[in-house]
């Protein structure tokens, strides 16, 4: 067989090593330590899938629902609820703002493997951050007593309304979903805005709106159950 390795080619180096010394360079530039939670997953989580987590495309929604929340519902918050949190970027980045007070973050997933990810991530907010592993149509949202329930994960989930009626009457919330179809794991995609009224059928609402990517619109409802 012939050799295509020619000799003077240096060793192809690990993409994880080079993903973790970049990260820790971007860390300590930035002193930032969202991108220092982001370098420490990749040091001890190879396995997540931390770049799709944290692709532009996540980011631009998660900043959008950032500065949508606090001009719509402020910037104070005792309690927030993330349910289908996968690794807890959107925690990291509210604990990222310096705009916000918030007393703690209980991100929530279904994949037993993400919770250890979540706490890897947020290691610099441990003392007011914690990830648990639940079904979130499990939970006992009385007595989690949240002041604010966050769900970028509509997509993904069988029955909205089913999962909202789950929550005490009153309670803030925070919904994103898209029209990205095409993604097996996308089981409740919402052609537009109305759509995704309809299926949450919230008691009131602050904020409605779209923001397109390149593949599909992400949408999103702030209100109240
Ligand atoms: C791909 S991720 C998140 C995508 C989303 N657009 C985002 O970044 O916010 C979807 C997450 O929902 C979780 N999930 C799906 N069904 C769930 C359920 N019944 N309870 C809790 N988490 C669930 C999955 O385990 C996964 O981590």
């Amino acid at each position: 067989m012939m050799n295509t390795t020619r000799p003077s080619e240096p060793p192809a180096k690990d993409w994880h090593d080079t993903a973790f010394d970049l990260t820790r360079g971007l860390a300590a530039y930035t002193g930032s330590p969202l991108i220092a939670g982001i370098a420490n997953v990749i040091g001890k989580h190879p396995q997540a899938d931390i770049g799709n987590a944290f692709n532009h495309k996540q980011v631009a929604s998660k900043i959008w629902a950032r500065q949508m929340l606090f001009e719509h519902l402020g910037p104070a918050y005792r309690h927030i609820l993330v349910v289908g949190g996968w690794y807890g970027i959107l925690s990291a980045m509210l604990f990222d703002d310096e705009r916000f007070e918030i007393g703690r973050i209980v991100s929530s997933d279904i994949d037993p493997d993400v919770a250890i990810v979540a706490h890897a991530l947020n290691r610099a907010s441990s003392d007011r951050f914690e990830a648990i592993t639940a079904d979130m149509y499990e939970m006992d949202y009385a007595s989690l007593g949240a002041d604010l329930v966050i769900n970028t994960s509509c997509e993904h989930i069988a029955d909205l309304k089913a999962w909202l009626a789950l929550l005490p009457g009153g309670t803030r919330v925070l919904l994103q979903s898209n029209d990205y179809f095409s993604e097996p794991t996308h089981i409740s995609c919402v052609p537009d805005l109305d759509a995704f009224r309809a299926q949450a059928g919230l008691a009131s609402e602050v904020f409605g709106g779209g923001l397109k990517t390149k593949n599909y619109t992400r949408f999103m409802l702030i209100g109240s159950v």
